[in-house]
């Protein structure tokens, strides 16, 4: 771990170059307890759902999924919207912060999360079951540094799936960051009422994100600027036969237009058309 990025629990620490901070385990540094604390206020469940809707809850039934792996749990929204939704959901996180925070949200819900720790990189040392569906949502993958982490990563999420399975991974649309500067209307993960989220510093390897909360308190997230392009290679790279990606939960759009890409990525393998 990063010896500049000590956890704390209140605060953040950068040291006094917080932009060469560039480190894949670091996110276990950053999500301290007073920043996990104040997730759900970034995000409010409630908007999200609304601006949500059920993109994810008809895409796992279009393609008949069951048991669903969330590997970047999080504060738990996903986990806890697609158990009421009625799939069996296995919540897993690299932090441990983030998951009793999550096992709390469910709680207050009256559900029982089935949480593991668990690092990507490592993920099938803590998971022993294989899925129909794994999601890796709310820009999570955006945390890997290192190149061969992020094909490591989506090897282990391979593994994790059954012969026929998906995995549902969302980005933010660096392309536009890094061509275009910033512009998200805040539509879309990021809801919350006078949270603000700015980029304080991109370029090609980093791009670093302030988040400011009404009590004046910011956090800061070093991330890895994904190109969209890049990220589908990765993926078609460890073997996914097939990947489609959706900007803001839409499947026709500008690539320069959304907030955010998801990319659903199957293992199943397709026959050429003519071959049918
Ligand atoms: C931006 S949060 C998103 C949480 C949630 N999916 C959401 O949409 O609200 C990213 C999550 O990914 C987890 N994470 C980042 N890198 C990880 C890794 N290498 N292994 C496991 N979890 C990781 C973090 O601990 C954090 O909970």
């Amino acid at each position: 771990m990063s010896e500049l990025l000590k956890k704390e629990g209140q605060d953040q620490n950068y040291g006094s170059d917080p932009i060469a901070v560039r480190e894949t385990d670091q996110y276990q540094a950053e999500y301290v307890h007073a920043f996990v604390q104040k997730w759900d206020s970034l995000i409010d469940w409630d908007a999200r759902i609304k601006s949500e809707g059920s993109f994810f809850i008809d895409k796992l039934r279009e393609k008949g999924v069951r048991q669903v792996l969330d590997v970047a749990t999080g504060t738990g929204f996903h986990s806890v919207r697609l158990l009421e939704a009625g799939f069996e959901v296995v919540s897993a996180d690299g932090s441990a912060e983030m998951l009793a925070k999550a096992f709390a949200n469910a709680r207050s819900r009256k559900h029982v999360l089935r949480t593991v720790q668990a690092d990507w990189r490592w993920l099938n040392r803590d998971i022993h079951q294989k899925f129909d569906a794994i999601i890796c949502l709310g820009n999570s993958f955006t945390h890997l540094f290192d190149e061969n982490d992020r094909r490591k990563a989506l090897a282990e999420f391979y593994a994790a799936l059954r012969h026929d399975g998906i995995l549902v991974l969302d980005q933010r649309n660096y392309d536009t960051l890094l061509d275009h500067g910033f512009s998200s209307q805040h539509t879309y993960y990021y809801c919350g009422n006078n949270v603000s989220v700015e980029p304080d510093h991109v370029d090609k390897g980093l791009a670093r994100f302030k988040y400011h909360f009404p009590d004046d308190t910011e956090f800061f997230l070093n991330m890895f600027p994904l190109r969209k392009a890049y990220t589908t290679q990765l993926m078609h790279d460890v073997g996914f036969q097939h990947i489609e990606t959706f900007g803001d939960f839409q499947e026709t759009y500008r690539d320069a237009e959304p907030d955010f890409f998801i990319h659903i990525a199957e293992k199943a393998y397709q026959q050429p058309e003519e071959n049918h």
